[in-house]
């Protein structure tokens, strides 16, 4: 044969496999508002930059008359491409194959991407559309998993991992999107859990839909699951692309830096902090007002939103934000908004992006509840990650910085680079209301006039130790700068961290309260 033909015969396989699983499952996938798999990579990646890899893969089912069925590419599609020019290796599963479903193969063909990443130092980003374990393969199904399982933890702090839930990602196979450092879900197209609304309902008598058990909103809101939430696949493709301009390739490198641009004159810092420190505003205001065109990068918006996390650039270069908000519970720090910030910080260490923390909080929320629901262990996430991490940090107390909270956010007792803060920051061990109830109680109750001599004495605390001095005479604040310097005070900061170099102790690792 000549290679004409045989190169006219590769063209026809390679249409044939295309097909994925056959016209009426394609339908039945576009008629639930979603988009085939290879769609989805070609929408992800730069125009043309998609290699598919393994397109000729056969699967392994040989019970249950499984060799009788063609399965194109096993259900899974896998390659490389890249992302404003950043290379990533990718994989989709294909719902249109025997429900995407996973057997040794599909395995395969995703321990082989996955190793590839992991040896090309370049981000992985999975697309999970599938009914789970093949049903026909048995146990050749759970050692899959556990290879990816195994895999995604190796991969851990090395490169970028990125999950996509798009369809169901049931039983066992949630845990690989648990194991990665983001998961993107899509409203009403996302559902991932370990029991089915079916088995709760036989084991517990319960109903409850698939939507309401383990939909978008509710790993948004609820489980804190899912990093980025978005109405639209086409939404949920513009996110992944964004939080890949911020990240670096691999642990080696720094993410890449942009054109320098300065904040957008709508957001003026002396005029989004209230002085009265009672009084909320929106912390997300303030960072938009120091970053790069005001542009904010959020994560995990809808989860435990009293604290704020995200990316920004500073002078070109990625930056993390974790930032206490004051529009939420006071921006408390919590069971739950402690785990959002450890992780987060754990992340931005991994990967080299230097963290800026804005605090202003009126320490950790009390209550029984919390105190069931772990704070303690929790909140000791916060102090070690903080503590742990080498990259450069910089923190600026706004307003309060109570107690607990004032050692936790990143202070210079956990070792920040640079701690600044306004002139109406109040450092102290609480607010000046508790601190004169409980120090001048005898006085106040056995007073004439108990109210007077109460006002009398907040005022007399407030002057004395709810300001920025007494913590910046003892060096605990290296400058107390005017709202207006912030950016200045930040880009110097990450300007002379640059080549930060700080020692670990020899370790194989730590043991962070988990
Ligand atoms: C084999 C599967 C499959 C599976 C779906 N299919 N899931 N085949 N093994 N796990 C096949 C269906 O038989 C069907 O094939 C096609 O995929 C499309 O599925 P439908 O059921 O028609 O689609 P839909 O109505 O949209 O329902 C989707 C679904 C449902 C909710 C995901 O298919 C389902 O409940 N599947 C089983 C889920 C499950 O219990 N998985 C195992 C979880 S345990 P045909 O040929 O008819 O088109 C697990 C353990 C992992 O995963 C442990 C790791 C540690």
């Amino acid at each position: 044969m000549s290679l004409k033909r045989k190169t006219r015969e590769l063209v026809e396989r390679r249409e044939q496999v295309l097909q994925g699983g056959g016209e009426k499952a394609v339908k039945k996938q576009l008629a639930m508002g979603k988009k085939t798999a290879r769609e989805r990579i070609i929408s992800i990646l730069d125009e043309q930059s998609f290699h598919e890899y393994d397109l000729f893969a056969r699967h392994e089912g040989r019970d249950f008359d499984m060799d009788k069925k063609e399965l194109p590419g096993d259900g899974v599609i896998t390659g490389t491409g890249k992302i404003y020019g950043a290379p990533v290796c990718i994989f989709a599963q294909d719902f249109t194959v025997a429900g995407g479903s996973l057997g040794l193969t599909h395995a395969r063909k995703i321990t082989k991407i996955m190793d590839h990443a992991l040896k090309m130092k370049v981000p992985l980003i999975g697309i999970n559309d599938s009914g789970g374990a093949r049903v026909q393969e048995g146990v050749n199904s759970l050692a899959g998993y556990g290879e990816i399982f195994y895999r995604n933890t190796l991969a851990s702090g090395v490169i970028p991992q990125i999950s996509v839930i798009l369809g169901p990602c049931a039983g066992g196979a949630v845990y690989s999107p648990a194991l990665t450092d983001f998961v993107f879900v899509v409203d009403k197209i996302s559902k991932m859990f370990i029991t089915g609304p079916e088995v709760i309902k036989t084991v517990l008598g319960e109903e409850i839909s698939m939507e309401e058990l383990g939909g978008a909103r509710v790993h948004s809101e609820t489980t804190g699951n899912a990093h980025f939430y978005a109405e639209s696949e086409a939404e949920c493709f513009e996110q992944i692309k964004s939080l890949v301009s911020y990240i670096p390739w691999n642990n080696k490198l720094k993410a890449r830096a942009l054109r320098p641009r300065n904040p957008k004159n709508a957001f003026k810092i002396e005029d989004i902090v209230p002085s009265d420190p009672k009084q909320p505003y929106d912390v997300r205001d303030v960072i938009r007002s120091v970053t790069d065109s005001s542009d904010f990068f959020e994560v995990q918006e809808l989860f435990a939103a009293n604290i704020v996390i995200g990316f920004g650039r500073i002078n070109g270069n990625s930056v993390g934000f974790i930032a206490n908000q004051p529009l939420v519970l006071a921006g408390v720090l919590d069971v739950d908004s402690s785990d959002k910030a450890a992780r987060f910080i754990r992340f931005c260490d991994a990967f080299n992006i230097p963290i800026i923390t804005l605090v202003d909080l009126p320490g950790y929320l009390p209550g029984v509840d919390q105190e069931h629901q772990g704070v303690i262990r929790h909140g000791a996430k916060v102090l070690y990650a903080y503590s742990e991490a080498t990259v450069p940090k910089i923190t600026v107390i706004l307003r309060k910085a109570y107690g607990g909270g004032y050692i936790a956010m990143n202070s210079r007792h956990l070792n920040a680079d640079f701690v600044f803060a306004w002139p109406a920051a109040e450092i102290a061990v609480m607010g000046p209301e508790g601190a004169a109830n409980i120090i001048f109680r005898k006085e106040i109750s056995t007073a004439e006039d108990p109210e007077k001599v109460r006002r009398q004495k907040i005022k007399e605390y407030k002057q004395k130790f709810a300001n920025p001095y007494v913590a910046a005479s003892r060096g605990y604040v290296d400058a107390v700068i005017e709202p207006e310097e912030t950016r200045k005070f930040l880009i110097h900061g990450l300007d002379v961290s640059e080549y930060k170099d700080a020692p670990t102790p020899d370790r194989k690792h730590g043991s962070i309260p988990l």
